[in-house]
């Protein structure tokens, strides 16, 4: 019996109404109402007015310097050979044969391994990805680690991290269902080494898998790598780096090498610091769209991929990807791989200068002409100034973010401004000037 078209109208889902259709012959579904046509280029215009108040965004870690035109010009190049166009993906290992040639592998691998340089990994021995962020970054860190743990003591570690850490390592805890130790801080927000000696005895009986921040997200605090090494010593131990923002700008500083993978001893014995690291490339860098770099050895991915086979048939398509989610943006990577150009690093080298030269003016102007507020920097490194909470009008003028810090028995309300390398000393002014008509 033939099917009436009312009939197949409401039996096929609205994907065969699309394939299978022309709008005329359905002048009543709302798919195909007219008035669903291209966003009116009016609409446009509430985006437009945000362009000359970017500067003013002083509370988050986001870079609102717009790329230089070599960038633009990267990208109008990308797209020219069909990037952004059609259906390019990066699924998989980018450091394999992929069977989908439609990739930016080459570009994804050859910026892993310029960062990598500038992170101290020795060139043979470095693997990585780009990831969608610093979470993304941070998921891939911990799973690993995981993995590895588990693989090679047959006990799920346990994850260790401070309250400083950021909210994201909280939720990723719970999603790869990880028991849990939350290590004190010290005064300025860093990991208490000595509390994580303690926590480590207490739980003698599960590997230690230990997020250490460099530069914690509200008062850029700084957990150190070597005192951790020194507490883990002897344990089954993953130590991943979360340097979100951090991350980006200290290798351009004269504090290089407090992020150095590999270190020689006096001993002229090479030995690594850490297992893998994390750093997004919206916030230093000022990449336009969220992204992040996931970077560890070429021997933990090696040791990784042999217990990530057995859960992941790469028959489909024919290799372990090493990477949790399957597609993946082509474009970031090649886009991002402009980042990695000797231009862009020398504007890196720049910008971590001002940042930090900012942050202390900031710092000092403060403590001159605010010091009730209690204006305070945790180290040297920090581009991030946090005081007490400044009223309504100067949070939400300049988008700052706001916490409750715990003081004795007390909660007292902080803000914070995270120095990028839009915030010039002009912008400063403006906003120290409003402190004082405002607070
Ligand atoms: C220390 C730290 N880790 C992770 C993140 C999350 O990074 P993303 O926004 O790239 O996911 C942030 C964001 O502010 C952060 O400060």
């Amino acid at each position: 019996m033939l099917l009436s078209r009312r009939k197949f109208l409401g039996l096929a889902g609205t994907t065969a109404l699309v394939a299978t259709c022309s709008p005329n012959a359905l002048p009543d579904h709302p798919l195909f109402n007219k008035s669903l046509g291209t966003p009116p280029t009016d609409s446009l215009k509430g985006l437009q007015e945000f362009l000359p108040k970017r500067d003013q965004l002083l509370g988050y870690p986001i870079n609102m310097n717009i790329p230089p035109k070599e960038f633009f010009t990267w990208r109008k190049q990308l797209f020219n050979v069909g990037l952004n166009q059609f259906g390019f993906n990066n699924v998989g290992n980018p450091y394999d044969h992929s069977h989908i040639p439609f990739n930016t592998h080459h570009f994804e691998k050859e910026l892993i391994e310029r960062f990598g340089l500038i992170y101290g990994f020795s060139p043979q021995n470095t693997w990585g990805f780009l990831s969608n962020s610093g979470t993304d970054s941070n998921m891939h860190g911990i799973y690993i680690g995981r993995t590895l743990l588990k693989s090679r003591s047959g006990i799920t570690p346990k994850i260790y991290f401070t309250q400083e850490a950021h909210y994201s390592i909280q939720i990723l805890r719970n999603l790869l269902n990880l028991d849990w130790v939350i290590v004190e801080t010290n005064a300025d927000g860093s990991m208490d080494t000595n509390d994580l000696s303690q926590q480590l005895l207490a739980n003698p009986n599960h590997p230690a898998l230990v997020v250490a921040t460099i530069g914690t997200t509200f008062k850029g605090a700084i957990d150190s790598i070597d005192d951790i090494q020194t507490k883990l010593n002897n344990r089954e131990s993953y130590l991943h780096l979360d340097a979100a923002l951090f991350g980006g700008y200290l290798p351009h500083t004269s504090f290089a090498a407090d992020l150095l993978h590999e270190t020689t001893q006096a001993t002229k014995i090479k030995s690594t610091r850490y297992d893998s690291i994390a750093v997004s490339c919206h916030k230093f860098f000022g990449f336009p769209s969220p992204a992040g770099l996931f970077i560890t050895t070429q021997s933990i991915f090696e040791d990784f991929q042999l217990q990530f086979e057995k859960i992941h048939d790469p028959e489909y398509i024919l290799q372990v990807p090493g990477t949790i989610t399957c597609s993946r943006d082509a474009a970031k990577p090649a886009e991002f791989h402009y980042f990695s150009s000797a231009n862009a690093f020398s504007k890196q080298v720049d910008d971590a200068k001002k940042m930090l030269d900012n942050a202390n003016y900031l710092l000092t102007e403060m403590r001159n002409h605010y010091a009730h507020l209690n204006p305070t920097r945790a180290n040297n490194r920090s581009n991030t100034i946090y005081f007490k909470r400044p009223n309504d009008a100067v949070v939400n003028r300049y988008s700052l973010a706001t916490m409750g810090l715990t003081a004795g028995s007390l909660r007292v309300p902080y803000a914070h401004i995270v120095v990028m390398p839009h915030v010039n000393k002009h912008i400063l002014d403006t906003f120290l000037a409003d402190l004082s008509e405002k607070t």
